[in-house]
This record gives C-alpha cells, structure tokens and sequence, in this order.
C-alpha cells in the first residue's frame, strides 16, 4: 500500500489532533471528511484538503477510495461505527472510550476479529514519550513488581456538557471520559493484570455548576448545560488477581481549592509519577533518589503523543502488526469502567 487515504469520520474539537498529524504523516492523506453537522464537515475538508464531504458515515464507508478511518463522534456510535467499518473492509482509529459499555466492546472484538483488519484504540497516553519510556523500564524490572497505583485527575469546575453530560450519547460522566485514560495508563504499566473486583461510589451532588462566572473551561462543540444526567465525582478501588490495587478519583466539578491530577505507580524495587510530570523514586547507596528524566517535555505532551498515535496506527495498517492499543485492552477497560458503574448502583463491591 503506497498512500494510505483516511476517513475522518466526526469533525468537532479533538479530530483537529488527529487531522493534524494525518497531515504530518508523509504516508497518509486525507481524503474524506463526515460529520453530522455538514458546515463543520466542510470547513476540515477546505482545511484539510479532503476531496470528499460526507455527512452519513455509511456513505463515506462505502467510499472505495477510504483505507482507514479515525473515529471521533460521540460514544454512543464508537461501536456501531467501529462494526460497519471492519465489515466495510477499513481499518480504524476509534477514540477512546472503546465505546459505553461491556456488550459493545465484545461485539467490536468480534468484528475485528472476523475482518482481520487493525483497530487501534486512541489510549492517546499510552503514545506519549514519557510513558514509553517507563513502560520500557518497568518490562526490565526496573521498579521490581508494580503492587500500587493512584491516580487523580479532580477538575473543579469542568463539566463539559452537551453529548458529553447526556448519559445516552457519552454512556457516563468524568469516569469514563477522562478516568478512562489515567485507569489504562495505570493498568498498562502494571502489566495489565487482571481485575478480579472493584468496589466505587459515584455522586451527583453539584450539578454542572453552568452559574459559575469567572473561570472559563472546555466546552463540547454543541455546548449545551440544559441536559446533565451524568455523575459529577466517582472513586473506586480497582483489585487485580495478582494482588496489586489501582486507587483512582476523578470528577468534572467537586468544591476543590484548585484542579488536582496526580498517577503515581508504586513497585517492589521502585516508583514513579507520570502526572503532574515523570520522576523516577529509587534508592542509591542506601539513599532515596528522586530522577527526573530529561525529556522534551516533563509531563503529558498532547500534540507529539498525538503524532505518535497516527504514525503508530499508520505503521500498523502498512505492516499489519498488531497496534499497542488494541481491541482486547479497549474491552478490558471497559470491563473496569462497567464494574465501577455497576458497584456505585449496587453500593457494593462487584467481581468482574
Ligand atoms: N484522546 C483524547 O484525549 C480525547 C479528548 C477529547 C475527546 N476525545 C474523544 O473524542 C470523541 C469526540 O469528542 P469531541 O470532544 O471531539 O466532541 P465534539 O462534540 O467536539 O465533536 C464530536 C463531533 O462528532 C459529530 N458526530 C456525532 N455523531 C456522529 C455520527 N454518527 N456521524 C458523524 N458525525 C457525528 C458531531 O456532530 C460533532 O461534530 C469522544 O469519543 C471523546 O471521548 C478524546
């Protein structure tokens, strides 16, 4: 395969990332554009270069001239998409969450698993340098076995509604839109051990808080406050069967002095913090060293994790080897993120 032709399908804020780096990226051109909303889809086309506008993702699907798909649309169609493209013969981007629930993710196991095509999931984290390096690390046994995970990603005020407040379209609130990253980030370096339980609590105390004045925040391209049926704040204490425990809260609004976002790893032989930025805790001559490795960046670098990702999925759909994200850790995730949802209903722990 020469030219690789991409199908943007879901045209709002976070396809930028990906529209960018397909531009970057010398094997890749993009060469349709679809959304809902037909003015958006064409102003990326006239930004981007695309030939085609489409605002009907089957249309865009039956396009013969598309190779591979990103998928950025709200969650609720992450599956739905995800199954019509791999039958169409497309390989795919989806953006993370997989999708909203357990069920979806098996059904989208299965159809790529019968089309043979690549699906990556956009654990865009996963891409970043600092974590490769520390993934490289802990597979050396640098940190000795990883027992203990934390991880906070606390907005203050941050909710930000329309499809992503709508629990039909985005399946949940903060926990499953940006706890999903720092709970695979976790999972990832641990080695991805499997979770046998998890005991949480979701609340829905506050609201979106849409009367705060002052503070400004990130807002979906169809910002709407009136719908707010998701929750404001979860917890949960994931257990894993070899022992090790993953302590994680996040909200998008809680009375917090300030925004707070913390992952901490905790290993045998060694530590580390990815957020707010990398260190590496060790002990030297009988002493305890705090390493800062010297890297681009000291923390998350969205746009090069983001380039990362599409050169990442480019060489997948060139090779055909299997991408570092891959379907079965999207199903995995989800089974935590049900689990979570499911104890905070029940109000006990749940097996998984
Ligand atoms: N990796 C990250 O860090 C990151 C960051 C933000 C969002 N996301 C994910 O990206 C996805 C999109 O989020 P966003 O912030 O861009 O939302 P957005 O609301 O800004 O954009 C979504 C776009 O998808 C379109 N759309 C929805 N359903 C569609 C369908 N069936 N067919 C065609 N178009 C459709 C909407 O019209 C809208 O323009 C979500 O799944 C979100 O979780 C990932």
């Amino acid at each position: 395969m020469d030219m690789i032709r991409i199908g943007v399908i879901g045209t709002g804020s976070i396809s930028g990332m990906h529209l960018n780096a397909y531009r970057n990226n010398p094997q890749t051109v993009v060469y349709a554009v679809c959304d809902l909303n037909e003015e958006r889809a064409r102003v990326a086309a006239a930004e981007y270069g695309a030939e085609k506008v489409y605002t009907d993702y089957r249309a865009l699907l039956a396009d013969s001239g598309v190779d591979a798909v990103s998928i950025c649309t709200w969650n609720n169609s992450h599956a739905e998409i995800s199954i019509a493209a791999l039958k169409a013969g497309k390989h795919v981007l989806v953006e993370k969450p997989l999708c909203r629930t357990l069920e979806e993710a098996v059904q989208v196991q299965q159809a790529v698993e019968e089309s043979g095509k690549i699906l990556q999931v956009g654990f865009v984290r996963r891409y970043d340098a600092n974590v490769q390096l520390l993934q490289k690390l802990a597979g050396a046994g640098e940190f000795g076995e990883i027992y203990y995970a934390k991880a906070t990603t606390l907005r203050r005020l941050g909710n930000p509604g329309g499809w992503f407040s709508d629990i039909e379209r985005s399946g949940g609130g903060p926990l499953i839109d940006i706890g999903v990253h720092v709970i695979d980030l976790c999972w990832y370096l641990m080695g991805r051990p499997k979770p046998v339980s998890v005991s949480a609590n979701t609340y829905r105390k506050l609201g979106n808080r849409a009367n705060v004045e002052n503070l400004s925040f990130y807002k979906a391209a169809d910002y709407d406050a009136a719908n707010n049926t998701v929750e404001d704040l979860a917890n949960a204490l994931i257990r894993f069967e070899n022992g090790a425990s993953l302590l994680v809260d996040v909200s998008f609004t809680l009375h917090a002095k300030e925004d707070g976002r913390s992952v901490s790893l905790y290993g045998e032989k060694g530590g580390f913090e990815i957020d707010p930025e990398t260190v590496i805790v060790s002990e030297r001559a009988n002493t305890i060293v705090n390493i800062y490795p010297q890297t681009d960046h000291k923390g998350f670098d969205f746009n090069s994790a983001f380039q990362n990702e599409i050169d990442h999925f480019t060489h997948c759909v060139q090779s055909g080897s299997q991408p570092l994200s891959p379907v079965q850790d999207g199903v995995a995730i989800m089974r935590i993120l049900s689990g979570i949802y499911e104890s905070a209903a029940k109000r006990e722990e749940v097996k998984l």
